[in-house]
């Protein structure tokens, strides 16, 4: 059937506006039948004993399995390797026996990626992949699948396609750490309840979109943008940046915020927006640091924050939007959504197109 935008102006703002129904139609995929415990399907190989997760994606769901990385490591105790597929499969790296490699991918049929797939199985390792495409090529060639259900995604900018990965890999994160006993049953029982209310909290992150629209008149002046997260808020740094380069043709880097100082604070004055993601949480007070840096130097923050981060380090920012307060562990796909609105808004007002960005493709078949 012919996939129309229906009473939106673009795909992108379509597929965002949806993600509060696919991040949960996925979700309730991987629960039990009672919807309070996380059950992933069966697979061919043990997720309990397992040396190495080596996770390999581009683009943006490489940032998905970058938030995967923290999130198997905090939650699963999980060694992980991460690295964009265009590298692996020619850097020839050492893969250990018996070890995973995880990979991610909208289309499942990204050239790179697929590559870096075949390296891993001539290697010996098991293969676990998480596609939006369930009849595609990297779908096929794995050992298991994990099915993200955010539908077709039109707009060549993903958004509704990086949460859904998001709410599979933090399934995956809870489900690992439960066949590797590093997670308690307290402390499982509440990463999913935070997990069962992310729908519903990314609908009340969309009521902030006319406030997004109004930043993005900011935004849009700007010829440089700096993203700033620590954690696992440091991928949805690099991952904003990359939407607005995206779609708005604005040059704009993410940055671990702890590393502004060996470097892009140089770059810092009042015609740099910065957009800092910082959820209150163990590392709000290094993050309020170094938004106060940013301000002794005379830059603008725009802050993605909740109550009591606003309430902290509100004054210092030129700009607030307060986001609910969650587990900072389903952060991430929370936050995802005021940065894709940003970009968005951004690119509208610039008048570029949207859905369909000069030079970039939906899915790269060829290397
Ligand atoms: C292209 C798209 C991106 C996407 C990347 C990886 O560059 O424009 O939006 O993140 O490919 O695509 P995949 O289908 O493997 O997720």
């Amino acid at each position: 059937a012919m996939i129309g935008k229906g009473e939106y102006r673009h795909f992108m703002l379509k597929e965002i506006f949806e993600q509060p129904a696919v991040i949960g139609d996925t979700l309730h995929a991987f629960l039990n039948p009672l919807g309070r415990k996380v059950t992933l399907p069966e697979l061919s190989f043990d997720l309990g004993n397992l040396p190495r997760v080596t996770i390999t994606a581009c683009g943006t769901a490489f940032y998905a399995g970058m938030v995967a990385k923290y999130w198997l490591e905090q939650v699963a105790r999980q060694p992980v390797e991460l690295d964009i597929a265009s590298e692996l499969r020619y850097r020839e790296p050492p893969l250990p026996e018996g070890g995973l490699s995880l990979f991610i991918s909208q289309s499942g049929e990204t050239a790179d990626t697929l590559g870096a797939l075949q390296y891993a199985r001539d290697h010996g390792q098991r293969t676990l992949s998480v596609v939006n495409a369930a009849e595609s090529s990297i779908a096929r060639d794995s050992d298991g699948v994990l099915q993200t259900l955010a539908g077709p995604e039109i707009g060549v900018a993903s958004t509704k396609a990086f949460t859904t990965q998001l709410t599979v890999l933090a399934c995956l994160a809870i489900g690992i750490g439960r066949a590797r006993g590093t997670i308690d049953p307290a402390r499982e029982a509440a990463l999913t309840e935070a997990l069962i209310e992310v729908p519903s909290r990314a609908s009340e992150v969309l009521n902030h979109d006319g406030k997004m629209r109004e930043i993005a008149n900011w935004v849009a002046e700007a010829r440089d943008v700096l993203y700033l997260g620590r954690g696992n808020m440091y991928p949805l740094a690099l991952e904003g940046a990359l939407k607005l380069k995206e779609i708005s043709y604005i040059h704009a880097e993410g940055y671990a915020a702890g590393e502004m100082k060996h470097g892009p604070i140089a770059l810092i004055d009042e015609n740099v927006p910065v957009v800092v993601c910082a959820p209150s949480g163990p590392l709000f007070d290094k993050i309020a640091s170094n938004v106060q840096e940013t301000n002794a130097r005379g830059g603008r923050v725009i802050l993605f924050s909740d109550k009591a981060g606003l309430e902290r380090l509100g004054d210092e920012a030129a700009y607030t939007v307060e986001l609910p307060e969650v587990d900072p562990f389903v952060a991430p796909i929370l936050y995802a959504i005021p940065v894709q609105l940003l970009a968005y808004h951004t690119a509208v007002i610039k008048g570029t197109d949207v859905d369909q960005p000069r030079n970039l493709a939906k899915s790269v078949t060829v290397e």
